[in-house]
């Protein structure tokens, strides 16, 4: 696939196919990760693949912990989107507006909930001991695994929603307290939902770049 085609297809996918991938594809997108940078070439991550019976005893967790009120305590800090700064803010406003006026995606919390029906979950890890900087290497690690499934003919959707119960993710895949679970990116291959039609801009470039 041409980069450019492999960059502009990758788009968060919010509702997957009843399709199991092979663990050969699986294996090769973590292998394609493995080519991102990291500091001292320390290569914090670890990847811990749900799939089958193993997923699906997640989804159901999360259903159950969502419908009790549950409030999310993903490992990393989660702050108010509020305080984050004016665009983010308005960017889930306007999102939230958008798909509130559309009847057909009145399941949109619903894909949450349900973990986006994805057959498959990558989660990455970091150690705890490692320095802050190793989460800017599981970011680069989680970009490229995402091209890599998109080039694969994978969709993809990275998403605090994954990450925001790590107790049931430690329970099902054995990661240790001793680690950061970091990101969570559902695997799989697009359904025809209408949810998936929903894409998001960008800013100007001129708007973050300066060349001087
Ligand atoms: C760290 C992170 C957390 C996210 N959490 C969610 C989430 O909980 N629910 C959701 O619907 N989208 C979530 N997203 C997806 C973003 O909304 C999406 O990446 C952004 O709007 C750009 O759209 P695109 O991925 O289709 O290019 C998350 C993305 C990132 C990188």
């Amino acid at each position: 696939m041409e980069f450019s085609t492999t960059l502009n297809n990758r788009i968060s996918i919010r509702d997957f196919k009843d399709k199991q991938i092979s663990k050969e594809i699986l294996k090769t997108i973590v292998s394609d990760a493995q080519q991102a940078p990291s500091w001292a070439n320390s290569q914090p991550w670890r990847v811990y693949i749900a799939t089958g019976d193993t997923m699906k005893e997640i989804q159901k967790s999360h259903i159950t912990k969502t419908e009790a009120g549950l409030k999310g305590n993903s490992d990393l800090a989660v702050k108010d989107i509020k305080e984050w700064g004016e665009l983010p803010w308005s960017n889930m406003s306007t999102w939230l507006d958008k798909v509130g006026s559309d009847e057909t995606m009145t399941d949109f919390t619903a894909a949450n909930v349900r973990l986006w029906n994805s057959p498959a979950m990558a989660y990455i890890t970091v150690p705890k001991t490692t320095p802050v900087w190793s989460i800017y290497d599981a970011g680069s690690f989680a970009q490229t695994l995402m091209l890599s499934a998109t080039d694969h003919g994978l969709d993809s959707m990275v998403a605090y929603e994954n990450i925001k119960y790590p107790d049931e993710i430690r329970k099902n895949l054995g990661v240790s307290e001793e680690e950061i679970i970091v990101a969570g990116i559902a695997l799989g291959y697009r359904s025809e939902n209408k949810i998936n039609n929903f894409t998001n801009n960008r800013l100007t470039t001129e708007k973050i770049l300066t060349i001087k």
